[in-house]
């Protein structure tokens, strides 16, 4: 499963990219928000540090003005993903930009009817948002099974990112049902790091290392 990371902030992002834990990055109006800068600038640079796709989103509602969105967008770098809502607008838009080579990552998906509609037209990315479908009682993680396996029916190429990640167990559930892609927050990928286990094997190293009086350095 590739890993993407689900924000703008270049510091988190270069500090999961050095260890090689990046394959690509994913943005959206809120965290560009979040991270205060603009959103052309901030996305080049981004661009220029992962060698991956990088997700930036259009704003327009309307289907000729998204188009021209996602044409600037995608001018930006190569690496560029155009993401777009799942609206009908959005669908055109998707088929426009697919056509003329620039991939285009489908948002806000939270159906698998939504998911087949992208992968119809010609989505390279398919986003379902688990974390927020969690949030009203709906299993989000069921939806990645259903998409999963409507793709695999039909051998649909459109990769399955599962977004709205919360926590690590999210990270591994979608690997055990063959998401292709999980963006996550750089918190949540540390945190998969992490085990209790692990914490108290390494406190009673570190007191019996420290009873041999021994040095390594
Ligand atoms: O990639 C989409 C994601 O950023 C949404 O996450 O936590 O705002 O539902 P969240």
């Amino acid at each position: 499963m590739k890993f993407f990371a689900d924000t703008a902030e270049i510091d988190e992002i270069a500090e999961l990219n050095d260890l090689g834990m990046v394959d690509g990055v994913t943005t959206n109006p809120s965290l560009i928000l979040k991270s205060g800068r603009d959103i052309l600038e901030v996305t080049r640079e981004i661009a220029g540090m992962v060698e991956g796709p990088v997700s930036a989103e259009v704003v327009a509602l309307e289907a000729d003005d998204m188009l021209a969105e996602g044409r600037k967008l995608a001018e930006i770098a190569p690496n560029i993903a155009v993401k777009v809502p799942l609206t009908w607008a959005g669908l055109k838009t998707c088929k426009a930009l697919s056509a003329e080579g620039t991939m285009v990552n489908v948002t806000l998906c939270f159906s698998a009817n939504q998911a087949l509609l992208a992968a119809k037209a010609g989505a390279t990315f398919i986003s379902p948002f688990i974390g927020r479908l969690d949030d009203i009682n709906i299993d989000g993680m069921e939806l990645i099974a259903d998409i999963r396996a409507i793709y695999d029916n039909y051998g649909f190429e459109t990769q399955i990112l599962a977004a709205s990640i919360r926590s690590a167990n999210h990270m591994k559930d979608a690997a055990l049902i063959g998401a292709d892609v999980a963006t996550a927050p750089p918190s949540v990928i540390r945190k998969m790091a992490d085990h209790i286990l692990t914490d108290k094997g390494l406190e009673v190293f570190m007191k019996d290392w420290a009873k041999t009086g021994q040095k390594i350095l």
